[in-house]
């Protein structure tokens, strides 16, 4: 099996396409880039229910500010969608077989660490759209009959004093709690990739020669910068609205309405659009009630189909060609697994599009 790593800082060069290969795989560094532009934000942002959406409008509002924020935002996109590159692409060439079965579970809880930060960054932003995740966490509880114990009933949330302390614990979640876990899980990650090597996909043949690994970083470094140079550039060029201020603020266009944030149309950003539109289809196609079930049971499937899948994957060696990598008759069940994952994801996201109010 051909493999890049320990050999002595000579790494084993891919025919092509390497500088996007190299960039794709060490995600461009940017995690490191989230915390420190995260850092910078908390010297502005302020985790007070009352005055978190003027804070974030402010910045928006203000060419400095408004680039970092930009920044962040856009870039959270960008780890969502690399995050699913890789997996896809580790999927495909079967990169989780024998010994790494544990560092793809590392990666799984990468992926939950990074999902639960865009989730708790969008309630920060503090808008009628981040205002829906203290909500929905309300409807949960009471699910499952745990309001009080949580001390989290989601009409309470309308009152600005109640909803404070909430939103101070998802900003210590975001800010403390999950970054943590975000290092830890990364720092895993990267020791068992160097414990075990990096296997090189079937579709990238080895070039014949080895480059030291600062050639690596060079070519690395200038396919990172124009992507975050592009980045950037979406930060300073297109400007971003606030958003309507959450229905509990009395200059909100929605305060005093019967409805909450989904009832009134509010959806969430791309990445985590599923959860809404699940909810969505439990609705519509069961009539199940409260709606966050829709959120609860597409997790469940979600993660479920993930962590399961190196275990049913039946391939004894990594892939030599794509005939071996989409045998059905070794890979069929895993490949099920991760269907059932997409499948999952674009039902939520395509009905969160076409029928979001609910
Ligand atoms: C923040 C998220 C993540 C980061 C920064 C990250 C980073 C990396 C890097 C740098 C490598 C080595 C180079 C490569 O093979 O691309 C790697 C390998 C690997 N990753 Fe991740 N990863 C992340 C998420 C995930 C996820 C979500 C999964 C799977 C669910 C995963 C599973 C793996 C596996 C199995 C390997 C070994 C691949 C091989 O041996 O060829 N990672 N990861
Ligand atoms: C991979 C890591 C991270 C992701 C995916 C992420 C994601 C997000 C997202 C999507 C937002 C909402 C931005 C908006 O709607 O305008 C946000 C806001 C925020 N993030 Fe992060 N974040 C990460 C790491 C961090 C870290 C490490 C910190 C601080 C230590 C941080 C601090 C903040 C603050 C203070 C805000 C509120 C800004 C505002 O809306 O006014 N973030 N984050």
């Amino acid at each position: 099996m051909p493999s890049e790593a320990g050999d002595g800082g000579q790494v084993a060069e891919p025919a092509a396409p390497r500088g996007w290969w190299a960039a794709v795989r060490d995600q461009l560094g940017l995690e490191p880039l989230m915390l420190l532009t995260g850092v910078i934000l908390i010297f502005v942002y302020q985790p007070d229910a009352a005055v978190a959406y003027l804070s974030t409008r402010d910045m928006l509002a203000s060419r400095g500010w408004s680039i970092i924020l930009n920044f962040h935002y856009y870039t959270a996109y960008l780890i969502f969608a690399l995050v699913m590159v890789h997996m896809m692409r580790v999927f495909i060439s079967g990169a989780y077989r024998a010994t790494k079965k544990g560092l793809w579970q590392v990666g799984v809880s990468l992926a939950v660490v990074v999902f639960a930060l865009s989730i708790t960054g969008e309630t920060l932003h503090w808008d009628e759209r981040g205002f829906a995740v203290p909500w929905h966490v309300g409807e949960f509880f009471e699910a499952l009959g745990l309001q009080d114990v949580f001390n989290w009933p989601h009409k309470g949330l309308l009152v600005v004093a109640n909803a404070t302390p909430k939103l101070l614990i998802i900003y210590a979640l975001h800010i403390v709690v999950l970054p943590a876990l975000l290092v830890f899980a990364m720092v895993l990650h990267y020791y068992l990739i160097k414990l075990k090597g990096i296997s090189m996909p079937y579709w990238l043949s080895a070039g014949g020669r080895t480059a030291p690994f600062s050639e690596h970083i060079k070519a690395w470094a200038i396919y990172a910068g124009i992507i975050l140079g592009v980045i950037l550039i979406i930060s300073i060029v297109i400007p971003r609205d606030a958003g309507p201020a959450p229905q509990n603020l009395s200059f909100s266009p929605f305060y005093g309405a019967a409805e909450g944030p989904g009832g009134l149309g509010i959806t969430p950003t791309f990445p985590i659009s599923w959860t809404h539109g699940m909810n969505r289809f439990v609705t519509i196609a069961f009539k199940l009630e409260p709606d966050i079930w829709g959120t609860v049971i597409g997790m469940v499937i979600m993660l479920g189909a993930l962590v399961l899948v190196p275990y049913v994957d039946r391939l004894r060696a990594e892939p030599r060609g794509w005939a071996q990598a989409f045998d059905l008759r070794t890979r069929g069940w895993a490949f099920l697994l991760i269907a059932l994952f997409w499948v999952t994801m674009i039902i939520g996201t395509v009905i969160n599009a076409v029928s979001p109010v609910g």
